[in-house]
């Protein structure tokens, strides 16, 4: 595998499938496995935004993996006082073993990779989420019992997230079907869509839902982009998965979420709430799995 995890570029279709291998094996052994990869190492956990999910399961993950993990609050770090990216990343290097990171810019990331010896993992940029739509490839595993041309994905509502964009990366390196139901201002960006006739922009949102798998919807404001709430709630409100998009699909129709998620926005209550479609949780917890498998191949 490459040194870093900042998209879903950086994987090959082995490097999932190992993945996949790994963190199925990890979770069925979860509570009897003696398997401390991270023994002796120490793997920075660099947050610019707030989490609930990312940073727990991060910190249990390289925890359960026998290593330490240091949770570093980047408002306080001298990153915030106008250290540059690259003294950081230097630093932190001759420290620690992993850095995983969660902030607003993309290109920050990158430069944080390049200029650090050790590897670094995207835990949420404004542009991508890798981590998160590795546990939603896992969870889509385990349900249909592969993540391939045969699945059919449709996310709903901002075209331009980072999750929206993962999602594509994952189309790309899997081959499922995926359609991105979005209004015209937030349709998917041309560069991710192009060449990949197995993605499609429907901005009709129950044509979108013709025989669909999976949906798949985000926050309508995404962290970061709150100046913006104004005009996203007005023009995401006909993209909300709600139940009359399940009619649509086929008969056995799963609904995931990144989480947080917002009843009456972005999912109706009854979608979120029905155990027979909803698997959110399933999802959250692969998150864990995913992520130790990730560490463990990565930090050396
Ligand atoms: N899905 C996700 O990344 O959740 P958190 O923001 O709680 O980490
Ligand atoms: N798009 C959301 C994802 C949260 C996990 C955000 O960036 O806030």
């Amino acid at each position: 595998m490459k040194k870093d995890l900042l998209t879903l570029r950086d994987l090959t279709l082995d490097d999932l499938h190992g993945i996949f291998e790994l963190a199925a094996k990890l979770k069925a052994e979860r509570n009897k496995m003696n398997y401390t990869p991270l023994a002796g190492k120490s793997v920075g956990l660099i947050f610019a935004k707030s989490s609930t999910r990312t940073r727990v399961s991060f910190e249990v993950g390289v925890g359960e993996l026998g290593g330490r993990p240091l949770y570093l609050d980047q408002s306080r770090m001298q990153v915030g006082r106008g250290e540059t990216v690259a003294d950081t990343a230097k630093v932190l290097s001759r420290y620690l073993h992993g850095i995983v990171i969660r902030t607003f810019s993309h290109a920050d990331v990158e430069e944080l990779a390049r200029e650090a010896s050790i590897p670094v993992i995207n835990a949420l940029t404004d542009e991508y989420h890798p981590c998160q739509i590795l546990a939603d490839m896992l969870t889509i595993k385990e349900y249909s019992g592969r993540v391939d041309k045969s699945i059919r994905v449709a996310f709903y509502g901002d075209g331009r997230s980072n999750i929206a964009n993962s999602l594509m990366l994952a189309a790309r390196l899997t081959g499922m079907e995926m359609v991105v139901s979005a209004p015209a201002e937030e349709r998917p960006a041309e560069e991710l869509m192009a060449g990949a006739p197995n993605i499609c922009w429907e901005p009709d949102p129950l044509k979108a839902a013709e025989g669909v798998d999976y949906f798949y919807t985000d926050v309508w404001v995404s962290m970061g982009f709150e100046d913006e709430k104004e005009r996203r709630m007005k023009i995401f409100r006909p993209y909300q998965v709600n139940e009359a998009l399940f009619e649509r699909a086929r008969p056995n129709a799963k609904f995931l979420h990144c989480l947080p998620a917002h009843r009456g926005e972005e999912v109706s209550a009854g979608v979120m709430d029905d155990p027979k479609r909803s698997i959110v949780f399933d999802e959250a917890e692969n998150r864990l799995h995913v992520q130790k498998a990730v560490m463990a191949r990565l930090i050396k």
